[in-house]
């Protein structure tokens, strides 16, 4: 084969594309999570040498770190189809009765979101897992028939952003549960180098750990912002992506050093003004700030509590000194 030159060998497509692209295929190209890389490998390992499936597995943390990844990857080294869905599409009982019924033997089963599944649709579950029936209820009234089919051996793969809310007996059904945590510095620099390498991209090591910095410990921001910075360098015609390059991204984009973003200085500066610091109640915040409860709780507390920046007290949420400091504001002092 005729050695091809970097610039033919580069990913042709559009963003979405290229995430795909970016998305780790095999074992040895996910980077960091050892530990449950470590555990989950074992898992699939005895499973495959007892001839049977691997138990259920639920994967929470925070979003972009990866779970649907994993998930895919369990699905590729046991040589298993998967199947995807989401505890949002489960309206009805018979939105996932449908699923179940149309496994095959050794099927993934990836539910995404699975702290959306409500309590009625979650008792189909219950018997799927354990004793892999599934039951079904046959029209209406008094004309209703009760079935109950047994189902090929399959895995589940649950995800959740919030572990909290899945019920207890949902929860105790999984024969592991992983908590998957923020990726150190240097493993969000190595997911950089590598993606870079992908798309063909020449950048300085200083550069590296700049948008690393700025990216939330989280693989998915690393790499959205590797793209931006690609665009910012495609326009300004640089040949090599410099700190500089990035530094300039980052302040279009309005993200901070710290990979804070606008809404997120945003939350801390009206704790600040409004509160003097706090503690403030969630409701009372939400409602300040105009957002979704959820993606307060779920996106931006989990990464300013990392970053020292938010305490979560028993009173409500009060910010740190650090946060202060960041901003570059001053307590009021009471007298
Ligand atoms: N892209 C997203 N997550 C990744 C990971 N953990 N390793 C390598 N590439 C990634």
């Amino acid at each position: 084969m005729e050695a091809m030159t970097l610039e033919e060998n580069k990913p042709k497509g559009d963003d979405l594309q290229i995430d795909a692209v970016l998305r780790p295929g095999k074992w040895d190209e996910y980077i960091g999570q050892e530990r449950i890389k470590a555990n989950v490998r074992i898992m699939i390992e005895a499973a495959q040498k007892r001839g049977e499936r691997p138990d259920h597995m639920l994967f929470y943390g925070p979003q972009g770190l990866g779970k649907t990844t994993i998930a895919n990857l369990i699905a590729r080294e046991m040589g298993a189809q998967m199947r995807t869905t989401s505890g949002v599409n489960m309206e009805k009982t018979g939105d996932l009765v449908s699923t179940l019924a149309n496994l095959e033997e050794g099927d993934i089963l990836f539910v995404d979101e699975a702290h959306r599944i409500n309590r009625t649709i979650e008792e189909v579950l219950y018997p799927a897992m354990e004793s892999r029936k599934l039951h079904m209820t046959i029209g209406k009234g008094p004309a209703a028939r009760q079935l109950t089919l047994d189902l090929p051996a399959f895995t589940l793969i649950a995800a959740t952003t919030r572990v909290n809310l899945l019920s207890a007996p949902l929860r105790s059904r999984f024969g592991a549960i992983f908590s998957m945590d923020y990726y150190e510095h240097a493993h969000i620099e190595e997911i950089i180098r590598r993606s870079a390498r992908i798309l063909g991209l020449d950048i300085e090591p200083i550069a590296v750990a700049a948008i690393a910095k700025a990216s939330r410990f989280t693989p998915r921001t690393a790499n959205r912002l590797l793209k931006r910075v690609r665009d910012f360098a495609q326009v300004k015609e640089m040949p090599v992506i410099t700190e500089e390059a990035v530094l300039d991204t980052l302040e279009l984009l309005e993200i901070d050093e710290l990979g804070l973003e606008k809404w997120d200085r945003r939350l801390l500066e009206s704790i600040i003004t409004k509160f003097n610091g706090g503690p403030v109640g969630l409701n009372t915040l939400v409602a300040i700030l105009g957002e979704d409860k959820g993606t307060v709780e779920e996106v931006y507390e989990p990464f300013l509590i990392k970053m020292g920046l938010l305490q979560k007290t028993s009173s409500g949420r009060t910010v740190t000194e650090e946060a202060y400091a960041h901003l570059n504001l001053k307590r009021f002092k009471v007298q």
